[in-house]
């Protein structure tokens, strides 16, 4: 319950089953600081939750949909200035400015120390300070680890108790001295006696920062997605590619997928698409025509936390419990199993509103309802669209839904050991340049690939969209430190594997967007992917090729047309060479943006990848 204030500061009041006394200190230091009104301790019970989004119903944050159509849903919209992560305010502060590496922003400590100081200084007055305890992986799992993240937004608690573990399961965890990544998270919207508060409070002025040496995070100002859940990007991958790189462990944007073959061979596969790629699409993915007896089931959409086993294979968790995945272009077609997801229990973040009361965003159907209100709360209609261009869902609205609601969640999604990993695959939006699928040769040559790789920037982050930058291992706003050391992480994890008697991971690289001159895609995607994952998983089963064949090219191996199963589908030979077709000119114009990139992080890149980018040039050029 909330507690009053006394003598300015709110009273701690921690339940009595809450035996740590460094937690209980943090709280009063953080409260002391921020001076919020009161504090309230999440349990995590349902009827918590239903209480959250009760009060945001009755403060205008959310709107309940209609039982009938969406029961226990909502609708948040944000502030139209607060709709994406924020990856030029987002800083890496080691101690020292070249751990956090030439693609991180980097400020020192003490001087951001300072900054924030101010900016935390009775940030919260007015408001409730939510204290959310959470764990990263199943509770007790020698993969996960725990966070507790003290935050203004109820928002922020209700989709923490979606997107983690969360509650008093984890206090009990946590007992009188379990460790704890501290989190603390405002919106930045103090509140004056009697001042009427806003829909969606935030600031123009955000920082996303996180101390990797100290294991912290403190993010003011925006209430959005991974700037604010704090416990996915900012823990479970930034600080957690830290914690990653000195145990030997890899912290990675990456869905896992399970498959299994008719005839009952079951591997795991997890692939690092950069945002609004695809990951949440082929976690889910429903094989095609043609595919009977295969089956696809999701471990995860967005993070794997990944640990060597005692056999020297690689074991891979979900650290989260939920999907917080991209709204547009979401339907029954093209995921059917995320809108089953989403049938109730859901949170809708900009999306539109339809007049009866249930949520509808571009793509979601073929024809758009006649009227809605869009994300911003103005009347839309088709043709008001068409006059002005304007969208009824922000292109990066979300959903938040619990992964138990995912009809194919895999029976393992929840197991403590994890799940053992048989590839990975990197994959881009391009719609030029990088073939379809390209299987690595070995593991340096797969490192080089996921390094080097590049995509067209989407609207998950603030800033231009469609423009290709490098975006090494889909990590480039995640990786905690120095990018060239995390390269040297991934090149001497695989040596570890090969000194072991465990078989390396083979690595593959995809692009599902190669456009046509209309700019059409030429690939159909979504479950058609299943094609190019047979193709990789039969490479797996037999390496040598003797069964499912591969040509070499420029930089990898490619199924020729004859090697892909076409059951169920019109694909000519001449649609497959245009999405597999290797352009020598482009590539030579590619091989100048991978030095760009080189040229960057500089003296710590490791050698073994220079070696691979003179072998790939020499075979260009010959
Ligand atoms: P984050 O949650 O931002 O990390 O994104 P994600 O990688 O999970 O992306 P998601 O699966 O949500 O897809 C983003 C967008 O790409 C959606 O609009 C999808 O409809 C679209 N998309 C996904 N898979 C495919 C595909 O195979 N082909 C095409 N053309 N579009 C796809
Ligand atoms: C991404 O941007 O990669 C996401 C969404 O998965 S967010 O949680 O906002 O980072
Ligand atoms: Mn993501």
């Amino acid at each position: 319950m909330n507690q009053p204030v006394m003598g300015g500061v709110a009273a701690v009041n921690a339940p009595a089953s809450v035996k740590h006394q460094k937690l209980i200190n943090w709280v009063a230091e953080i409260a002391t600081l921020t001076k919020p009104q009161s504090i309230y301790w999440c349990d995590g019970s349902q009827e918590e939750y239903d209480r959250l989004c009760q009060q945001m119903v009755a403060s205008g944050t959310m709107t309940r949909l209609n039982a009938e159509k969406r029961p226990n849903s909502y609708l948040a919209c944000s502030d139209p200035s607060d709709v994406a992560r924020v990856e030029d305010r987002t800083f890496m502060c080691s101690a020292a400015k070249d751990q956090a590496g030439p693609t991180n922003n980097w400020t020192d400590p003490t001087e951001m120390r300072t900054t924030l100081h101010g900016l935390f200084d009775g940030c919260m007055r007015g408001r409730t300070l939510y204290v959310v305890p959470f764990s990263m992986g199943p509770l007790g799992s020698p993969i996960a680890h725990i966070g507790v993240e003290l935050s203004d937004s109820p928002y922020v608690a209700a989709n923490m108790r979606i997107m983690t573990r969360m509650g008093q399961p984890v206090l009990d965890a946590l007992g009188s001295d379990g460790e704890f990544v501290p989190c603390v998270h405002s919106v930045g919207a103090p509140l004056q006696a009697g001042q009427k508060d806003v829909a969606w409070p935030c600031n123009p002025t955000k920082y996303i920062v996180h101390y990797p040496e100290t294991r912290e995070i403190w993010s003011f100002g925006s209430g959005y997605g991974g700037n604010a859940l704090l416990g996915k990007k900012c823990f479970a991958l930034r600080i957690a590619s830290n914690m990653g790189r000195d145990e030997g462990w890899l912290a990675e944007h990456m869905l896992i997928l399970g498959v299994e073959s008719p005839a009952g061979k079951k591997h795991y596969v997890a692939a690092a698409f950069p945002s609004a790629c695809g990951k949440t699409n082929f976690a889910m993915l429903i094989p095609p025509q043609g595919f009977d007896g295969w089956k696809v089931t999701t471990i995860g959409d967005d993070i794997a936390w990944i640990k060597p086993g005692a056999d020297g294979r690689l074991y891979a968790i979900n650290p989260e419990a939920g999907y917080f995945g991209v709204a547009p272009g979401t339907n029954e077609k093209t995921n059917f199993n995320c809108m089953a997801s989403m049938r109730s229990d859901t949170i809708f973040t900009n999306v539109a509103l339809t007049d009866d009361g249930d949520v509808w965003w571009e793509g979601m159907t073929k024809e758009a309802p006649a009227h809605l209100i869009d994300w911003q709360g103005k009347d839309w209609t088709p043709d008001i669209a068409r006059e002005s261009g304007r969208k009824a869902a922000h292109p990066n609205a979300r959903f938040t839904v619990a992964a138990t609601q995912n009809p194919v969640i895999d029976s393992a999604w929840d197991d403590p050991a994890g799940v053992p990993i048989s590839a990975f695959i990197f994959g881009g939006r391009r719609s030029t340049t990088v073939p379809l699928v390209t299987e690595a040769r070995n593991w340096v040559e797969g490192v080089y690939m996921a390094a080097t790789m590049g995509s067209e920037t989407t609207a998950a982050a603030v800033g231009q969209q469609g423009v290709v930058r490098r975006d090494p291992f889909a990590m480039l706003p995640f990786a905690g430190y120095n990018m060239s050391d995390y390269f040297q992480h991934w090149l001497n994890m695989g040596r570890k594997i090969a000194a072991s008697p465990a078989e390396l991971p083979k690595i593959f690289c995809v692009n599902w967007f190669r456009t046509d001159a209309a700019g059409k895609f030429v690939w159909p995607g979504f479950g058609d992917n299943m094609r190019v994952l047979k193709w990789m998983l039969e490479r797996i089963e037999d390496p040598s090729g003797v069964r499912v064949g591969g040509v070499d090219h420029l930089f990898g191996i490619t199924p020729r047309y004859e090697d892909v199963n076409w059951d169920g589908i019109e694909f000519s030979r001449e649609q497959f060479t245009t999405i597999t077709s290797i352009d020598r000119d482009a590539w030579i114009a590619e091989l100048k943006l991978h030095d760009e990139l080189f040229d960057k992080l500089q003296q710590r890149l490791p050698r073994e990848l220079l070696e691979v980018r003179a072998k790939l040039e020499k075979r260009l050029m010959s």
